[in-house]
C-alpha cells in the first residue's frame, strides 16, 4: 500500500515538473478570464452570440464546424438564439444534398437540422472539439495539469493564438508562415484572421481584437462543450449533497459507537 502511494507520489511529481518544463518553452498562453471558469462559472450567452457572429463572419471561411448543428445554437444554455435568426443564417451554408434525384456533389442551403459543413480549406483543422482537444495545455502537448492549476484551457489557447501574432512572416516551400507566440513551434500556416473592429455587433460591445478573440474563442468552447452549464450544477449539487451526507455519517457513526467508547469498566 505504502509502496504504491509513493510510487502515485512519484508520477505526480514527474507530471508536474513536466507541466512546468513545457511552461518555459517560447510559446506563449495569456491566462484570459472567462465567465465559464471555476466551480460557480456558466457560459454568457452574449457572449456566445458574439463568439457565433465572428465564426459566421470570419473562420467559417476556412474552417469547418462538423459536430454542432444548426439547432444547437438556439439551446439555452447555449448562444440562444431565436429560431428563426438561424434558419437565415443556416441558409448561408451549403451541405450535401442527399435527396432521392440529388446527383452525387450536389449542395443545398443548410436547415436547422443539418450540421455545420466541414472545414473548407485542407489543412485548417475542424473547429467543433478544438477547444477540448487543445485543453492539455500547454497547447497540444501539455498534459492538462495547468488547466487544473491555473483554470486554463483550450479556450484560453484559441485567444492567445488569435492575438498573438508578432507581425513577422516567412515564405518556406511556397507556403506562408505566419509568427505567433501561442502556436506550438512558433509559426503558423494561418494568416491573421483578426484584427479588432472586424465586425460591428448589436449591442455596441467592444471590439477591440482581444475581446474579440475571446469571444470566438468562449463560443468555440461552447461548441466543444455544450453541456458545461448542466454539468457544473450537477456537479454543484452532487459536493453540497455529498457534504451533508458525510455530516449525518458522522454523527451516525458518533451515535452507533457512545456505549462502547463510554462503557464503565
Ligand atoms: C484563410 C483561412 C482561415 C481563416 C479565415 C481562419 N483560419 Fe484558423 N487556421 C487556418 C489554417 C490553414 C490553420 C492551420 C495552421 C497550421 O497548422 O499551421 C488554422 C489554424 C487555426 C488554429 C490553431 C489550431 C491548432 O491546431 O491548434 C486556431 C485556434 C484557429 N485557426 C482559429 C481560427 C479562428 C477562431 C478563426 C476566426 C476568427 C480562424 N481560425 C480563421 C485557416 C484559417
Amino acid at each position: 500500500m505504502k509502496k504504491a502511494l509513493l510510487s502515485a507520489l512519484a508520477a505526480l511529481t514527474l507530471v508536474i515538473g513536466g507541466a512546468q518544463a513545457a511552461g518555459d518553452g517560447e510559446q506563449h498562453v495569456t491566462d484570459y478570464d472567462f465567465p465559464f471558469e471555476g466551480p460557480f462559472g456558466r457560459y454568457d450567452t452574449m457572449q456566445l452570440q458574439r463568439g457565433l457572429a465572428i465564426y459566421n463572419q470570419v473562420c467559417s471561411g476556412c474552417h469547418g464546424m462538423e459536430y454542432v448543428y444548426f439547432r444547437n445554437l438556439t439551446e439555452d444554455t447555449g448562444p440562444a438564439m431565436p429560431e428563426a435568426m438561424i434558419v437565415e443564417l443556416a441558409k448561408g451554408y451549403f451541405v450535401a444534398d442527399t435527396g432521392l434525384d440529388a446527383q452525387p456533389g450536389d449542395t443545398r442551403p443548410a436547415t436547422l437540422s443539418d450540421n455545420f459543413p466541414g472545414s473548407q480549406v485542407e489543412n485548417a483543422p475542424d473547429m467543433s472539439l478544438l477547444a477540448k482537444a487543445r485543453a492539455g495545455f500547454h497547447g497540444p502537448y501539455g498534459t492538462g495539469i495547468s488547466q487544473l492549476i491555473n483554470g486554463m484551457g483550450g479556450a484560453e489557447y484559441i485567444a492567445s493564438v488569435l492575438t498573438g501574432y508578432t507581425g513577422e512572416e516567412k515564405v518556406e516551400a511556397g507556403i506562408t508562415y505566419y509568427e505567433n507566440e501561442a502556436f506550438p513551434g512558433g509559426w503558423i500556416a494561418m494568416a491573421p484572421p483578426l484584427y479588432g473592429d472586424d465586425i460591428e455587433h448589436a449591442d455596441d460591445a467592444p471590439t477591440d481584437l482581444t475581446s474579440e478573440a475571446m469571444d470566438v474563442a468562449a463560443f468555440l468552447m461552447w461548441a466543444a462543450e455544450p453541456k458545461l452549464n448542466q454539468r457544473k450544477a450537477f456537479g454543484l449539487t452532487a459536493v453540497l449533497f455529498l457534504g451533508i451526507f458525510t455530516i449525518l455519517l458522522f454523527l451516525t457513526n458518533r451515535k452507533l459507537w457512545y456505549h462502547v467508547k463510554h462503557r464503565e469498566e
